[in-house]
């Protein structure tokens, strides 16, 4: 794989969060998603379109991550989780969560979990349907070719690595492959205040036509954080 990508991938994490997780993140249910055609970019270590599946809900997954082999993204993964383990080990306030949130408690086991669910699913059904390689801001789908797109934890979580035109360039992509709507979560960047590129993006959909409203989003190990969800006029 290029050095561009390994530059890339290195500044962001290679973990994943379960159906559940994404249905909480997201302000969604099962019944929102049925008979839709979903887009989860950047799909990471999510489980969520295996889950999918099974539900008969079809969702394309896409990440920089997935031009590595499943070898190497267990090994990523892994060594990720190990520094997720030690900064929250170390944070005071993730240390107060850990005692008042008991979903906090058991992230790291659970995203562990679901890593090794996520890179078997890889392993089982290769690259190319389920699992598509893909970098924003350019991605490898045809203009319109979803009905939803859900974006988690990378825009503005990562403000302080990903740029302004980062994020523009990213959002109009997310816009062109998709026919109805855009959810984005969440809106804060790892300080936990809100991103300094969201006013840059809600321009964006309001230049474009797509209107934009913030949704509480319910994700237990995230609480207090909204959802920026964008429908095309
Ligand atoms: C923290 S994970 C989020 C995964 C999943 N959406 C979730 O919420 O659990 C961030 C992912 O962004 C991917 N990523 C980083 N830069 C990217 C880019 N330019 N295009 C696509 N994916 C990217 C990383 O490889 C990583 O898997």
């Amino acid at each position: 794989m290029s050095d561009q990508h390994h530059l890339e991938l290195k500044h962001v994490v290679f973990v994943g969060r379960s159906w559940e997780d994404y249905c909480q993140m997201f302000n969604l249910n099962e019944a929102d998603l049925q008979g839709r055609n979903v887009l989860d970019c950047p799909g990471g270590a999510a489980s969520f379109a295996r889950t999918a599946a099974s539900k008969g809900v079809e969702v394309t997954a896409t990440d920089i991550a997935y031009y590595f082999s499943p070898d190497e993204l267990l090994a990523k993964g892994l060594e990720d989780l190990q520094t997720v383990q030690h900064i929250t080990s170390q944070r005071e306030d993730c240390i107060e969560m850990r005692e008042t949130n008991p979903r906090f408690a058991s992230f790291l086991e659970e995203m562990t979990a679901t890593l090794h669910e996520t890179v078997a699913d890889i392993r089982e059904q290769g690259y190319g349907t389920r699992y598509v390689p893909g970098r924003l801001p350019n991605l490898p789908f045809a203009d319109g070719q979803f009905d939803i797109a859900l974006s988690g934890n990378l825009l503005f979580i990562y403000s302080q690595q990903l740029g302004r035109d980062f994020h523009v360039e990213a959002v109009r992509e997310l816009m062109r492959v998709t026919r109805e709507e855009i959810r984005l979560y969440p809106l804060v960047s790892t300080d936990g205040q809100e991103s300094p590129f969201l006013q840059d993006v809600l321009q964006l959909a309001a230049q474009e036509g797509w209107a934009a409203e913030k949704l509480p989003a319910t994700y237990e190990l995230m609480p207090g954080y909204e959802l920026l969800r964008l429908i095309r006029n």
